[in-house]
C-alpha cells in the first residue's frame, strides 16, 4: 500500500527518537522512499549515519546546506506525499503551533500543504501542561493529524500518558492517509445540533457536539478527498467548512452542495421542530403561570436528499450518489434504526445509542451500528470517534 510513497519523517529531541529506527525500516519493508530530517536536538539521541543507512538517503539537518538552486526545506516539503514528526517534542510541537521556523524540521512543516501527521511523545506532566494542550488542541482544529501517545511506563521513571503511541499506528495511520485507491471523492458531511431561535435571546437545540461529524470529515480529507463540512459548531480545518445555525440553513448548504457530491453524511442532530414564528423581541415575562409556543415541524434534509438522488437517477441526470443518515435513539436502537432507513431511503444509516454516558454525545467516543438499504448490519464496537470515522467510510465504499 506504500509502494513508491514519499515519507518524509521528521524527529525532534526525544528519547523516543530511537524508535524511529524501527520505523524507518518498517517504511523500507513497504518499499515506500523514505527521507528524514532531524532537529539538531535529536542528534543527541540517534545518530546521523543511522538514519542515513536505515533510510538510505542523505539525512536533513541542517536548513543552510542548499544543495541547488531550491532552498533545502521547500525541497523537502515539494517532494514528499506526507509528513511524519515522531517523536514529537513539546518544544517542537509548540513552534509549529506558533509558526515557528528556526531549524529545518520546524521550516519543512510551515511549507508542507500535504498531510502532516503529529506523534508527540514525552514525560506526562509536560504532556499535562495546559500550554502543551492547547498546541495540540490548535494543530489539530488546523488539520494536522495528532496521534495520542499512550500510557505506560516512561524513560523517565515516571508511570502515565506520554509515551509515543505504537509504531503500527503511525504505519497504518500513513497508509489510510495515502489511500491505496486514490480516488478522489467529494464528501459533504454535516455535523453538531441545529439551533431553532425561540426570539432574539432564546433558542431550543440539542447536546450534539459535532465531534462525530468532524472526525468522519478529518477522515475524509485525510485519506485525500475534497471535504465540505457543514456545521453548526465553529470550526478551523485546511478543508471547506461552511457555518449554519438553523435546520434551514443546514438544508439550504446541504442542497447547494449535493448537487456536486459523491457521498453525503448527515451526521448533524437536526431538530426536528421549529418556532412557527419567531419574535424579533425577547419575549417578556408576564402574570400567567405557563406560555405556549407553537412548534412546525423542520424540513426532513435527509428524507428529500433521498428523494431528489431517486428522481435524478431515474431521469438520468446524475450519477448514483451515497446518502449516509445518523441516528440517535435511546430506546429500541436497531428496531427504530430498522424503520428509519425503510423510511427514508438513504443507502446506509449509523444508528447511535444517546443513552450511554461514556459514548455518543459529547464523548471522544462512539459505538455504532452500520445498517444498509439491503439489511446488511456491522456493529463498530466502542473505539474514539476518528476510528469509528474511518471504520464508516470503509464500509460505505465497500
Ligand atoms: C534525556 C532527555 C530526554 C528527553 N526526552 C524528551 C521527550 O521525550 N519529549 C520532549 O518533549 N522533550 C524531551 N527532552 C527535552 C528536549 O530534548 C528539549 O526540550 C529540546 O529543546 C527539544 O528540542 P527539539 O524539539 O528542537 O528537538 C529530553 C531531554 C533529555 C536531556
Amino acid at each position: 500500500m506504500l509502494s513508491g510513497k514519499n515519507i518524509l519523517i521528521g524527529i525532534s529531541g526525544g528519547i523516543a527518537a530511537y524508535k524511529i529506527c524501527e520505523l524507518i525500516r518498517m517504511f523500507k519493508r513497504q518499499n515506500a522512499n523514505v527521507r528524514v530530517i532531524c532537529t539538531p536536538n535529536a542528534l543527541n539521541f540517534v545518530t546521523k549515519l543511522t538514519l542515513q543507512n536505515l533510510s538510505q538517503n542523505e539525512v536533513g539537518i541542517q536548513e543552510f546546506d542548499v544543495a541547488d538552486f531550491k532552498p533545502e526545506h521547500i525541497s523537502y516539503a515539494d517532494e514528499a506525499d506526507i509528513m511524519i514528526i515522531a517523536p514529537a517534542t513539546a518544544n517542537t510541537i509548540s513552534k509549529i503551533a506558533t509558526g515557528i521556523c528556526d531549524n529545518l524540521l520546524t521550516s519543512v512543516v510551515c511549507a508542507f500543504k500535504k498531510p502532516v501527521i503529529i506523534a508527540p511523545a514525552m514525560n506526562c506532566n509536560m504532556l499535562d501542561n495546559p500550554v502543551i494542550q492547547g498546541n495540540l488542541k490548535k494543530l489539530a482544529s488546523l488539520g494536522y493529524k495528532i496521534l495520542e501517545p499512550e500510557s505506560g511506563f516512561l524513560a523517565c521513571g515516571y508511570e502515565g500518558k506520554g509515551r509515543l503511541c505504537s509504531l503500527e499506528k503511525i504505519l497504518e495511520e500513513a497508509a489510510a492517509i495515502l489511500n491505496s485507491t486514490g480516488t478522489k471523492k467529494k464528501y459533504v458531511i454535516t455535523a453538531g445540533g441545529t439551533v431553532e431561535d425561540i426570539d432574539p435571546v432564546r433558542y431550543i437545540s440539542n447536546y450534539s457536539s459535532g465531534k462525530m461529524g468532524i472526525a468522519l470529515a478529518d477522515e475524509a480529507f485525510f485519506q485525500g478527498n475534497d471535504v465540505v463540512l457543514i456545521s453548526t459548531v465553529d470550526v478551523k480545518r485546511p478543508y471547506k467548512v461552511i457555518k449554519v445555525k438553523s435546520a434551514q440553513d443546514m438544508q439550504n448548504a446541504v442542497n447547494e452542495e449535493f448537487e456536486t457530491a459523491d457521498c453525503i453524511i448527515m451526521a448533524a442532530a437536526v431538530a426536528d421542530y421549529r418556532v412557527k414564528t419567531k419574535s424579533d423581541q425577547k419575549i417578556k415575562k408576564t402574570n400567567d403561570d405557563s406560555l405556549t409556543l407553537e412548534l412546525i415541524k423542520n424540513p426532513d434534509i435527509l428524507k428529500g436528499l433521498c428523494e431528489r438522488k431517486k428522481e435524478e437517477m431515474l431521469k438520468q441526470v446524475k450519477h448514483d450518489r451515497i446518502i449516509v443518515g445518523f441516528c440517535a435513539e435511546s430506546e429500541n436502537l436497531l428496531e427504530n434504526a430498522r424503520e428509519k432507513i425503510q423510511k427514508k431511503g438513504c443507502d446506509f444509516l449509523i444508528a447511535n445509542d444517546i443513552s450511554r454516558k461514556d459514548i455518543g454525545f459529547s464523548s471522544d467516543y462512539n459505538e455504532v451500528t452500520i445498517l444498509d438499504k439491503t439489511g446488511g448490519i456491522k456493529k463498530l464496537e466502542r473505539a474514539s470517534k476518528n476510528e469509528i470515522a474511518r471504520e464508516i467510510l470503509k464500509e460505505i465504499n465497500e
